[in-house]
């Protein structure tokens, strides 16, 4: 969902999120001064890596992840920088119903290493580009956390694919083999491009998703022009 022309200050911005649900902080990015759980991403003129620029749904390496985030527009690119997401409910529907049958009781392994341990695939290419970001690398990320591929959402009862190439190492108990085809299937099946809306930002555009049924990521495009948008992240509601 998305609203047009909302030019908030991070108070307020606060305030829309508390009127939805608890704002949580972003585990691996320093909040502004004052305000904890609301983030920069942000990526100057000269920046090349995009902060969320490979498909996840939020922290889901987090034992209870959260129910939806807000991203508030402050600076867009004359062109470039859509954020894309892709529905999965749609990916686990239109999954072939023998593929359902290995996947439906099976846990996928997560982890924040790939982007925010300390020599992280991700993390060491950004710390390269000089990156803007207060992004904090803490080998707290090694942790692993268990999450069902075939996820239940809470709230509609549906069955969506939560697993994301962001996150997800593997599939608990699977030989590495296996494991490592299956998620490589997935990760392309996931965002087939019949399942993905790619938003266009304006300047104080917020814009919120529910992490439980889609993933999303950033895209580029947009090199020597700066972009700013202000995130807030909601906890799943007990
Ligand atoms: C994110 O993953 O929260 C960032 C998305 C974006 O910058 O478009």
């Amino acid at each position: 969902i998305f609203f047009r022309d909302q030019d908030l200050s991070p108070q307020q911005f606060m305030a829309f999120a508390q009127t939805l649900g608890q704002p949580i902080e972003y585990p691996f990015v320093k909040g502004l001064e004052g305000f904890p759980c609301v983030i920069e991403v942000k990526k100057l003129e000269h920046e090349k890596v995009n902060f969320g620029g490979i498909w996840h749904s939020d922290t889901t390496y987090l034992p209870q992840p959260p129910m939806g985030s807000m991203l508030l527009a402050k600076e867009v690119p004359p062109y470039g920088g859509d954020t894309l997401f892709a529905n999965q409910y749609a990916a686990w529907d239109a999954l072939p119903d023998e593929v359902k049958t290995r996947l439906r009781d099976a846990m996928g392994i997560h982890s924040a290493r790939r982007g925010y341990s300390k020599d992280g695939a991700y993390g060491e290419k950004d710390r390269e580009s000089g990156r803007s970001m207060a992004i904090k690398y803490d080998d707290s990320a090694l942790k692993t956390q268990l999450q069902p591929i075939a996820r239940v959402h809470p709230e509609t009862g549906r069955i969506a694919l939560y697993v994301s190439p962001g996150y997800t190492l593997g599939i608990e108990g699977w030989p590495q083999d296996e494991s490592d085809e299956m998620m490589m299937y997935l990760f392309q099946h996931q965002a087939r491009p019949e399942f993905v809306y790619s938003h266009r930002w304006s300047t104080d555009m917020l814009l919120m998703w529910d992490n439980r049924c889609l993933i999303h990521a950033a895209t580029g495009g947009y090199e020597g022009h700066r972009r700013l948008l202000h995130r807030i992240t909601i906890a799943e509601r007990c």
